[in-house]
């Protein structure tokens, strides 16, 4: 065990220390640290430069990422010294304030106490800011997707609202204690009205989304430490929102109602009802944020800022791995570079991984 997470740790340090220009005799010092720590206590504490490159090459790591050109200027909030719920709670309104800075979207990650023999954080959300979802006796109010969290907040004393856009409450949860649940403030929560910049009537159906997507389930790894909770966001790329969120039957199932807005005709798939409604629904999502100076990027934009990255870590000698599955986008992918090749699905570390539910 220990000699594994030696082994894990001794990598990273190396890598680490040689991308940050560190020196031989640095590197070779700060080993021997790591070393004393792991042997007296079983684990042993990142610096914070080392968190920052850890965070961020995790980040570049990233597989099923398409967005990460921008690796490099993730800003990473240190909150390993927070001990209370209530601290964390306030760390998780800070995120969000910083992260949203007024639409304009900065790539935030912050980073609670890593797992230790004493010590486990988890947050129960998928991101911070998402919809909750019902399963009521007439059907299901809300966002599908959130059906069983939901239903947790509501054992531990959340007030259902049953509308189709609740803003669910943070909850975190260190050891098996209680969770702690705690609303999002007004004040600091972005979200954007969509509408359509021809299309009449397109604002009746009282579609709206929040501006920044704050995954918080996934831990971070780095050189063998495990941060169970390291809450991370970019910002959104609009075919998540418009051709999933909106479009998907297990999802707001809009394609029907956008397509009856449009007068198409149901009863002929091949009159490609479907795919009319997902490009005026995506172009929607799209202009409503470009409108309210929300930062948002079309698939188009977002490949070749793909395109540019894979080069880069050409010219910086690292192999590019991708999932080809999740990079391609799901409207018009042949129309995008990523569809035309294949990517190597290798999972390097550090990394962000999925982990157990903990309701
Ligand atoms: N696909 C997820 C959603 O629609 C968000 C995943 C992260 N996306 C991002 N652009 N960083 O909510």
């Amino acid at each position: 065990m220990t000699n594994d997470l030696l082994e894990k740790a001794t990598e990273f340090i190396r890598t680490c220390y040689k991308e940050l220009n560190k020196t031989d005799r640095e590197t070779a010092e700060r080993l021997v640290e790591v070393r004393e720590q792991i042997h007296s206590q079983g684990f042993y504490e990142h610096t914070a430069a080392e968190l920052e490159y850890g965070a961020k090459a995790a980040w570049r790591n990233s597989n099923r990422c398409i967005g990460r050109l921008f690796w490099e200027s993730l800003h990473v909030i240190d909150a390993r010294t927070l001990s209370s719920e209530d601290e964390m709670i306030d760390a998780l309104f800070e995120h969000i304030r910083y992260a949203t800075n007024k639409g304009h979207i900065r790539p935030t990650i912050t980073i609670f106490p890593q797992e230790s023999p004493h010590q486990t954080v988890r947050i129960w959300n998928h991101q911070l800011i998402r919809y909750a979802g019902y399963q009521t006796e007439d059907g299901i109010i809300g966002d599908p997707h959130s059906i069983a969290f939901t239903k947790a907040c509501i054992d531990l004393g959340w007030e259902p609202k049953f509308g189709k856009f609740d803003v669910l409450p943070l909850v975190i949860q260190i050891n098996n204690n209680q969770p702690k649940l705690a609303d999002i403030p007004e004040e600091i929560l972005l979200e954007v009205q969509i509408r359509h910049p021809s299309l009449k009537g397109f604002e009746e159906l009282h579609l709206k989304w929040y501006a920044v997507p704050i995954i918080s389930d996934m831990k971070l790894e780095i050189g063998g430490i495990t941060y169970t909770a390291a809450p991370f966001n970019g910002w959104y790329m609009g075919t998540e929102i418009g051709a999933r969120n909106f479009a998907d039957e297990n999802r707001y199932n809009m394609l029907p109602p956008v397509g009856r807005l449009m007068g198409l005709d149901f009863k002929n798939s091949a009159s490609l009802w479907k795919d009319r409604a997902l490009i005026e629904l995506n172009t929607a999502v799209l202009y409503s944020y470009k409108e309210d100076g929300v930062s948002i990027v079309d698939h188009h934009t977002a490949a070749q800022q793909f395109k540019k990255f894979e080069e880069k870590e050409r010219e910086s000698g690292r192999a590019v791995t991708g999932n080809w599955t999740w990079l391609i986008p799901p409207l018009s992918p042949a129309a995008t570079h990523i569809f035309h090749q294949s990517y190597n699905n290798e999972m390097k570390t550090p990394n962000y991984f999925r982990q157990p539910k903990p309701y």
